[in-house]
């Protein structure tokens, strides 16, 4: 980088820093003097190296305030009770994997799922990531294009599912088969890696009071752990900070196998419930939907594994939105995401205008790897 440059990105980034610096010693309750002392240290480092490096507790504190401040997300009630899992350390892919797999099997937790962030080494650039992980989520279902043009599994995987063929994997070609992992280091060839199935909670879907419903053959996997956004705290960019909540039951009954470009099960399940589908008058897609939402958060509530229903996840979101303004803090919300995709009108959120202001620590979408 020339000199001048340099001088511009460095004072850019020491203005990020400061300010997530600060803002973590008033929520923190540091002193002024500790924080000053703080923002010279990281000056210091920043005019020496190009950059800083995070301690543990702002690096901690950091991905909370991003889930925090994530508008799109109606879960945030929960935001300061984060696992945070410092990985930085982690050099290699089997470093990388090592640190992936205990995520999986810590935030799975036997079903009693436990939000975990994974935060690996961050970046000098956001473009030129110095980790990344290709998939958008660590367990996805693949998707084959069949002859006909048709897809077999989700055919929101069908790229990185061709992707892995290139790179020598064969799923077994059901509708359900968890893809591998991909990991690239900066600009090195990507790398392959199978997810043990014995740490892959997944949930095979019933319906309480219709037999049938299972003849459909669908399952879920149990815990939705982003994997393809970049976290951003004080300037620095984790390009690979992979996180996990738990489901919103409408998110998988709604959406992932409802959406005709999805799993598209909403004609299927018409179909076993008999209803008449040559109308849209019958409103046999609305009632088709609402089984299989009973059906997700049914099996998931039998299976052990945790769920949250969207009246539920409304109210809860509600305390949330309170909790920030007695903290003398205008909560920031999407309305277009916040509001469920199933009966939005029976919710609070509905309701409610939100202030859609984009604060900093947050996540963001990357572009996908150049290969990909
Ligand atoms: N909507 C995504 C999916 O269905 C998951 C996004 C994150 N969801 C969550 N509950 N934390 O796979």
């Amino acid at each position: 980088m020339h000199n001048q440059t340099a001088a511009v990105s460095n004072r850019h980034l020491l203005h990020e820093a400061e300010a997530y610096i600060r803002q973590f010693g008033i929520e923190l309750g540091r002193s002024s003097e500790e924080t000053n002392h703080r923002i010279a240290q990281i000056a210091a480092d920043i005019e020496a190296t190009g950059t800083y490096v995070h301690t543990g507790e702002e690096l901690a504190y950091g991905a909370k305030l991003a889930w925090r401040n994530s508008n799109r997300c109606i879960g945030r009630l929960f935001w300061d009770a984060l696992t945070v899992q410092d990985a930085r350390s982690a050099e290699t892919e089997e470093d990388i994997v090592k640190a992936i797999f205990h995520h999986i099997e810590y935030a799975t937790n036997g079903g009693k799922v436990l939000p975990t962030i994974t935060i690996f080494a961050p970046s000098a650039e956001p473009d030129r990531p110095r980790i990344r992980i290709w998939n958008e989520q660590y367990i996805r279902y693949a998707g084959y294009k069949q002859e006909d043009g048709s897809v077999v599994g989700d055919p929101v995987s069908l790229e990185l599912t061709e992707a892995c063929e290139r790179m020598g994997w064969r799923g077994a070609g059901t509708a359900f088969d968890v893809l591998p992992l991909i990991i690239q280091l900066g600009d090195e060839p990507p790398r392959l890696f199978e997810v043990p199935k014995d740490i892959v909670l997944e949930v095979p879907l019933v319906h309480p009071d219709m037999p049938a419903f299972e003849e459909l053959g669908l399952r879920w996997y149990a815990v939705p752990f982003v994997s393809g956004m970049r976290l951003e705290i004080g300037g620095l960019h984790y390009t690979a900070a992979p996180f996990n909540g738990w489901y919103m039951g409408t998110e998988i009954g709604a959406r992932n196998l409802a959406d005709p470009f999805r799993y598209n099960m909403l004609p299927k399940l018409a179909e076993k419930m008999g209803l008449d589908t040559a109308r849209e008058s019958t409103l046999w897609r609305d009632r088709a939907l609402v089984e299989m939402n009973v059906a997700v958060l049914h099996s998931f509530k039998t299976k052990g594994a945790t769920i949250v229903d969207h009246h539920t996840a409304s109210k809860q979101f509600t305390l949330f939105a309170e909790k920030e303004r007695q903290n003398g803090r205008t909560p920031t919300g999407r309305w277009s995401w916040l509001i469920p995709p199933l009966s939005p009108a029976t919710t609070g959120v509905f309701h409610t205008r939100f202030d859609d202001t984009e604060l900093k620590p947050n996540y963001y979408y990357q572009h996908a790897p150049a290969d990909l």
